[in-house]
């Protein structure tokens, strides 16, 4: 890493400024505006004070939160904090708290991950992410990266732009034929024939946005057994499963925390264990001096005010219970999965099994294209998604600002579509 600061770096041409000012009295910093935000009363261990620190439109049972998220209060309001301070002075803001706010969301974010802090780097989403990841990673010709059927748009446009470059190559692998009746073992084996001697990266995705499937990340890293680098996309899991990097044995994880952990919109990580950041160079230049190795995150600029609200999300889902939350999100989408089953005309896609799925639903209907079941359930107050992937699901997420009353709901207004 170079011996310079961002300060040196703005601060080349001003050093005569510099010079003069060292006899001049220092300028009192002003303290810029004081934003007060009135939080709601909060109390984590109740579900629908919970809810109260959204400002989600009450009146409909939104089933997609987990595509782009709103924040609670806490973070709203740091978020709030720091841009006051942006819009009274930028300049003078940024140089006094980008060291301590950087490493807070680092900090946090390796304790949540089980990590340490230098193996952070601060993205703004996981397409981000995965860009820079499968560009950075170090490959030669003739090695391999191998993919899954079951990737998204993000992986494979990522992966297709880094072959061309150099004379690497992607294959994919079908995991499992049908999603409902995926088992580990299916996925495991199926994962375990596809490799290769040249297979230097396996890039999986944590749970599948365009099944529902979870992957069982633990049993593969152990088939694998370090003979490629694990790369696993973790959005839909990350915040919502329990496990963390560590436990999952990944080489490398990439996520946002715009979606399950409810971070600020525009903001995402990549985590790589120490000795795998030492296979990846660099594709954006970082301002992030601190940072030691090849994890410095992308530079340039930034919206501060959200990358730096990241550490109050991770202070909100803490302050909850990782693993209450994890219990949530699995029991309502329990009970909304066996729902689903019992109403005739509908087929469920998703696992019913907790350890191969999440809170991602996904399951069709007779007869009916997704995107009008989807238009007619919001009609009804029901906001559901559709994956973007072929073929289409109607597809449903269960987090934890959802109550049973919005399982309920959405199960009424299915059944009302057959
Ligand atoms: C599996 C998966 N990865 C990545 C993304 C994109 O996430 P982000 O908005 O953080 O780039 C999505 C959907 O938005 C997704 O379903």
């Amino acid at each position: 890493m170079p011996n310079v600061s961002r300060r040196g770096l703005i601060g080349g041409a001003i050093a005569v400024g510099a010079l003069s000012a060292a006899c001049d009295p220092a300028p009192t910093p002003n303290p810029g505006p004081s934003i007060v935000v009135s939080l709601p009363p909060f109390d984590p261990k109740d579900w629908a004070s919970v809810r109260a620190q959204f400002a989600y439109d009450p009146a409909i049972a939104n089933m997609a939160t987990f595509v782009f998220a709103s924040s609670p209060a806490t973070v709203r309001a740091a978020i709030a904090r720091h841009q006051a301070q942006f819009d009274f002075n930028p300049i003078e803001y940024l140089h006094a708290n980008e060291v301590r706010n950087n490493n807070a969301v680092k900090d946090a974010a390796a304790e949540y991950l089980g990590g340490t802090a230098h193996e952070v780097m601060l993205t703004d989403s996981t397409t981000m992410g995965l860009g820079l990841l499968y560009n950075g990673i170090r490959l030669s010709p003739g090695d391999e990266i191998l993919t899954t059927e079951h990737d998204f748009y993000a992986t494979y446009e990522s992966l297709r732009w880094r072959t061309a470059r150099d004379g690497a190559t992607v294959r994919r692998v079908r995991l499992y034929e049908d999603p409902a009746k995926a088992s580990v073992d299916e996925i495991v084996s199926n994962l375990a024939a596809a490799i290769r001697p040249n297979t230097k990266v396996i890039a999986l995705t944590w749970v599948h946005s365009s099944t529902g499937v979870t992957l069982p990340v633990k049993e593969i890293t152990r088939m694998v057994a370090g003979r490629a680098l694990v790369c696993l996309d973790s959005v839909h899991g990350f915040g919502a499963e329990l496990s963390n990097a560590a436990d999952l044995g990944v080489d490398f994880l990439v996520s946002g925390t715009h979606k399950w952990l409810f971070g600020p919109r525009g903001t995402g990580l990549i985590w790589g264990k120490t000795v795998a950041w030492q296979q990846y160079l660099p594709v954006i230049p970082t301002f992030d001096f601190q940072a030691r190795g090849n994890s410095a995150s992308p530079g340039g600029y930034k919206s501060f005010e959200y990358q730096w609200s990241v550490a109050e999300a991770f202070a909100f889902h803490k302050s909850i219970g990782r693993d209450r939350i994890t219990a949530r999100i699995k029991e309502l989408a329990a009970k909304l999965k066996d729902g689903l089953a019992g109403i005739k005309g509908i087929t469920l896609h998703t696992p019913r099994a907790a350890e191969l799925s999440a809170g991602i639903i996904c399951c069709s209907v007779e007869g009916m294209q997704p995107t009008t079941a989807k238009n007619l359930l919001y009609t009804k107050g029901v906001l559901a998604s559709v994956t973007p992937y072929n073929p289409a699901y109607l597809r449903f997420g269960t987090s934890m600002v959802n109550t049973e009353a919005d399982v309920e709901r959405t199960l009424k207004e299915v059944r009302a579509l057959v």
